[in-house]
């Protein structure tokens, strides 16, 4: 493996469904250090919290209350500095959340900003309105609903690109930037790998001009997506801070990203990688609202053209905002077969992928449930619009359902017991996964054509193969549901065939008899000719 090691997997946990280990429902620290081990057999070298600060938790830890303390429910910064440790003595590293376009509104800093006070009034954006009970402007927030919230007391209005409970920081103010200085050196000092950076690229506000249209999520976007300044104080931040930590990694949740927008964020040292957007549209219309059949080519599109354009890509089919990929473009019928299919993906493409707790086990969304149930914030605000614009519940639960972010968030599934060896409380903070007793981590372990055991022998693979690494994107032309492509590097070569769809296909010609060694295949000793549905070959096919 080459000497970066932020080309390693990544692992995502989602901190509060990972592990419990004193049985009140919820995960925590202490859990995930039990479970390292696994990690480690796993295959990855990195591993990336969701937040674990001090929160109300209002949309569920992206709303930090203090970046310098854990969450109560998960722990101690002894249990943090005790995760580090262990997690250092098994050669793995950690990569923390940095949640910093806005703080809690529970925030010391916000609460001292409400009162009008120096110098905190001015560490987030406050504006007088266009006249009484009139925001400053038409920008809607990402959940829906106006950006802007009224302060009485102050009579001034205070923006928020997400809910009112997350006040967006100022960071045209340098004591904001200085701010946020202190808090990644303080968890780099501590030996912390690097950051998984939220929604990073909208952090720097252009102008408070109107937006354009009518969003009713996201208007006003055009003023603050991937501005000057916003380039300017990632290279701040990377000169002032990162520069300094020799090894450290910082990855960009960029919202709605463009190319060239992604190749300056790595060109200036902005950002190591990036998160795209775009392969996550194929199938969905109107912000996720309503679906779109899945369509293979679609996604091998959109894949194909970043892998051939940024050098270094952040793979992810799965996180904690977005649905199972089982659920979204794989098959119900076919379970094993299509996470393997995805997985095969996922593990070849250039860059370095990211796989999502519980997406090595195939696992799938929770079922769904009444929307104001839901523990997602987004959710309630949409199914609030709803209510309010009368539509037909029916329809209203059809949106929701799609949107809602407890279905990804369900509790890891470790065994097949009814809490699934997740806690030993009565109930879990959130209803476990669709399954059927069989993908779990002790099923899986026990079982050599599980999906586990696939992730396990692809990320093997990756870590042995330098093709895999550092090899170049070498697209095949192909059709319909068939990805081919080639990762090359000096004379060697890897061709990877993945067929995701539930039908069988006959390859083209010139990828039916191919000379090379068979390194993998889904299905052992499936025709040359052919792809099972949601097959995969990997060949060793010299350059
Ligand atoms: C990011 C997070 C998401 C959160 C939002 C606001 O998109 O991934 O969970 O709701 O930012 O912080
Ligand atoms: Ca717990």
């Amino acid at each position: 493996m080459d000497q970066l090691w932020h080309k390693h997997a990544i692992y995502q946990i989602y901190p509060r469904s990972f592990c419990d280990s004193n049985g009140d429902g919820v995960g925590d620290i202490p859990g995930i250090i039990s479970k390292l081990d696994y990690l480690k057999d796993l295959g990855v070298k990195i591993i990336w919290l969701s937040p674990v600060y001090k929160s109300p938790l209002f949309d569920m830890g992206y709303d930090v209350a203090d970046y310098y303390a854990i969450h109560e429910e998960l722990g101690t910064m002894e249990d943090f500095d005790r995760l580090l440790a262990e997690a250092k003595k098994r050669d793995l590293r950690i990569v923390m959340d940095l949640v910093v376009n806005h703080t809690s509104s529970a925030h010391p800093w916000f609460q001292a900003a409400l009162r009008g006070e120096a110098p905190y009034h001015d560490y987030y954006v406050f504006k007088k309105g266009k006249k009484k009970g009139v925001p400053p402007n038409n920008w809607t927030s990402m959940f829906t609903g106006p950006a802007w919230e009224y302060v009485p007391a102050l009579d001034e209005w205070y923006l928020h690109l997400y809910d009112a409970a997350q006040p967006d920081l100022n960071w045209h103010n340098p004591e904001v930037l200085r701010e946020v200085e202190n808090i990644l050196r303080f968890y780099l000092d501590k030996g912390v790998y690097g950051f998984r950076c939220d929604v990073i690229n909208q952090i720097y506000k252009d102008s408070y001009a109107d937006g354009k249209g009518h969003a009713p999520s996201g208007r006003g976007i055009e003023h603050y997506l991937m501005t000057e300044g916003n380039h300017r104080i990632l290279r701040k931040l990377y000169e002032d801070v990162f520069s300094h930590y020799p090894e450290h990694v910082v990855i960009g949740e960029t919202f709605n990203v463009d190319i060239p927008n992604g190749l300056r964020f790595l060109k200036e040292n902005e950002l190591d990688m990036f998160f795209t957007f775009e392969h996550m549209g194929v199938d969905r219309r109107l912000s996720g609202a309503l679906a779109k059949k899945f369509k293979p080519e679609a996604l091998r599109e959109v894949l194909y053209r970043y892998q051939k354009e940024i050098p270094w890509n952040a793979n992810y089919f799965e996180n904690h905002d977005q649905h199972r990929s089982v659920n979204r473009f794989g098959s119900l019928k076919m379970h094993d077969e299509s996470a393997k299919a995805l997985a095969a993906i996922l593990l070849t493409l250039k860059g370095t992928p990211f796989i999502y707790q519980g997406q090595e086990l195939g696992m799938l969304d929770a079922p769904k449930k009444d929307p104001a149930t839901s523990t997602d914030c987004a959710t309630l605000a949409v199914y609030k619009l709803t209510r309010k614009m009368h539509l037909p519940k029916r329809f209203a639960y059809r949106i929701c359902n799609r949107l809602d972010r407890d279905a990804c968030r369900a509790p890891m599934a470790w065994d097949a017991d009814e809490k699934q060896g997740f806690t030993t409380a009565e109930k879990a903070w959130l209803p476990f996964a669709d399954d059927d007793g069989t993908h779990n981590v002790k099923t899986e372990e026990n079982n050599a054509n599980s999906v586990l055991n696939f992730y396990k022998t692809l990320l093997k693979l990756r870590q042995n193969r330098l093709e895999l690494t550092e090899g170049s994107f070498d697209e095949l032309p192909s059709n319909g549901s068939l990805f081919a492509y080639r990762r090359v590097v000096d004379t060697k070569a890897i061709l990877v065939l993945v067929n995701l769809s539930p039908k069988a296909i006959t390859l083209p010609p010139y990828l039916r008899h191919v000379d090379g060694q068979l390194l993998l295949e889904s299905n052992a000793g499936s025709d040359p000719a052919r792809l099972d549905g949601f097959g995969v070959r990997l060949l060793d096919v010299g350059a």
